[in-house]
């Protein structure tokens, strides 16, 4: 038989490379390649007959397509994030940096549905039973009938779990501990990963239990090793949040079976996670409504408002290049709203050092917070507090126009509700409600810019 072929393969990014090199192509890392067996053991043996499929028109599947079946948590934030419940039979990815949570997120998604009646396995690779037992009574679920097992090995594992009456949800925390007989690499590469992920995924599938799957973050804000496993699972679900601050936001990144701009709050408490269910109040809880350079964003995610302030502060620089910091947005947006004040408003920002903070740690994704930076920017340069009742929100082009941006209504509903009685956004926004309020209808930068720097 020819010798088994080997690979070379980033244990960051997953590219595989033919021969052994000291920087991966892929993400340019460093001492990440690490030599493997493809196959992992697995399928390589001789003699598998071929099975035939046999393929279904689409047309006969009409009328018996039913919603997936999905197990809710009773954690409403949880379920609004995976789109109402976990599905039977997929496979879940929660990543996010060790210590911010999520074994305590599970565990408590793990009392909850088992107190619902069903079978839930937490398989933990990282800590002893007792350890697992311990956090568990600190989250009061130790009461609950939740079967815990510590185990790395895969074979070992799919035997517990196969054993008695099926799971309902198996929890796997985490998959870097993973390793498997079949696989001859070491435990944390990239193949025992994968090989162990596959084993997981074939047995949810297989049974119709719902898996779990935990997995650390490197610092790069990659899966450590394995980003194929992103692939492998139907839905990928981060936990982030700051370490500074106690509240945490899971966020759908993927999802097969529902929305992926859906998030849910959760506050770290002493007693585990408490749910947070008007994540505005929070965001604004420790406003300075008097200091220029802040300005309330309304934005949304998915299909909730979430207000948060922007923070701006632009002072003269003593450096020959000034600085950009940014926190909690995108500093590539940020360099274009700089670059559209400049060459559309006069405001020249080249002898000045600009920091941006979004307010609680929390990160914007929308191009619609656009008009509360470039709000904030110039409040904060012109020395002008901006009116402590208003919310900002609006994409700006290059051009310097201010675009309209989607759920005008339910931003504003929401502002409405936390207090404020006014807003800027855009001309034509759809939408609009009707009454009389304070719109402050902007529909360019320097009609923006003028109105603060006149107020
Ligand atoms: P953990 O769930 O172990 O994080 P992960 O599994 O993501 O690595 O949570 C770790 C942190 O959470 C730890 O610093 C302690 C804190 N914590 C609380 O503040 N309250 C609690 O009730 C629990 C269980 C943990
Ligand atoms: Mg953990």
């Amino acid at each position: 038989m020819a010798k088994a072929k080997t690979q070379f393969i980033c244990q960051n990014c997953g590219t595989v490379h033919s021969r052994w090199v000291g920087k991966c192509d892929g993400c340019g890392q460093w001492n990440t390649i690490v030599e493997e067996d493809p196959m992992g053991g697995i399928g390589s043996g001789p003699g598998k007959m071929p099975k035939k499929g046999r393929p279904v028109a689409l047309t006969t599947l009409s009328g018996e397509i039913e919603e997936a079946p999905r197990i809710p948590t009773g954690l409403a934030e949880l379920d609004r994030a995976t789109g109402g419940g976990f599905v039977r039979g997929s496979a879940v990815l929660i990543g996010g940096d060790p210590g911010i949570g999520k074994s305590t997120l599970l565990m408590q998604a793990a009392a909850a549905l088992s107190r619902n009646g069903h079978r839930v396995v937490y398989v933990s690779g990282e800590e002893a039973v007792a350890q697992v037992r311990l956090r568990a009574q600190r989250l009061n679920a130790a009461d609950t009938d939740v079967l815990l097992a510590a185990e790395t090995n895969v074979e070992d594992i799919l035997a517990t779990i196969s054993e008695g009456k099926r799971p309902d949800l198996v929890i796997i925390d985490s998959i870097q501990t993973l390793w498997s007989d079949t696989a001859d690499s070491a435990p944390g590469t990239v193949t025992q990963v994968r090989t162990g992920v596959q084993a997981m995924i074939r047995f949810a599938k297989q049974t119709g239990a719902t898996m779990v799957l935990v997995g650390h973050v490197t610092k790069e804000g990659q899966i450590a090793g394995p980003r194929v496993v992103e692939h492998m699972v139907d839905a990928v679900l981060y936990f982030e949040g700051d370490r500074g601050h106690h509240y945490r936001i899971l966020r759908t990144v993927k999802n097969r079976f529902g929305p992926t701009d859906e998030i849910g709050v959760f506050e770290m408490s002493d007693k585990g996670l408490r749910e947070v269910a008007n994540p505005s109040e929070l965001f604004l809880g420790e406003r300075n409504e008097k200091a220029p350079g802040a300005a309330v964003f309304a934005g949304m995610e998915g299909t909730r408002p979430v207000l948060v302030e922007v923070q701006a502060l632009v002072a003269a620089t003593a450096l020959g290049t000034p600085r950009r910091a940014v926190v909690g947005w995108d500093s590539s947006r940020l360099a274009m709203i700089l670059a559209v004040l400049e060459a559309h408003c006069g405001v020249r920002l080249g002898q000045h050092d600009v920091y941006l903070n979004v307010a609680g740690g929390y990160r914007i994704t929308e191009p619609a917070a656009d008009m509360a930076i470039a709000s904030a920017l110039v409040s904060s340069l012109a020395g002008v507090a901006l009116p402590a009742d208003c919310v900002y929100f609006g994409e700006i082009s290059l051009s310097g126009a201010v675009r309209p941006v989607s759920h005008t209504a339910q931003r504003l509903k929401e502002a409405e509700k936390l207090g404020f009685s006014s807003a800027v956004l855009p001309t034509a926004s759809p939408d609009l409600p009707k009454g009389n309020r304070k719109w402050g209808e902007i529909d360019s930068l320097p009609d923006l810019v003028a109105r603060i720097a006149g107020s």
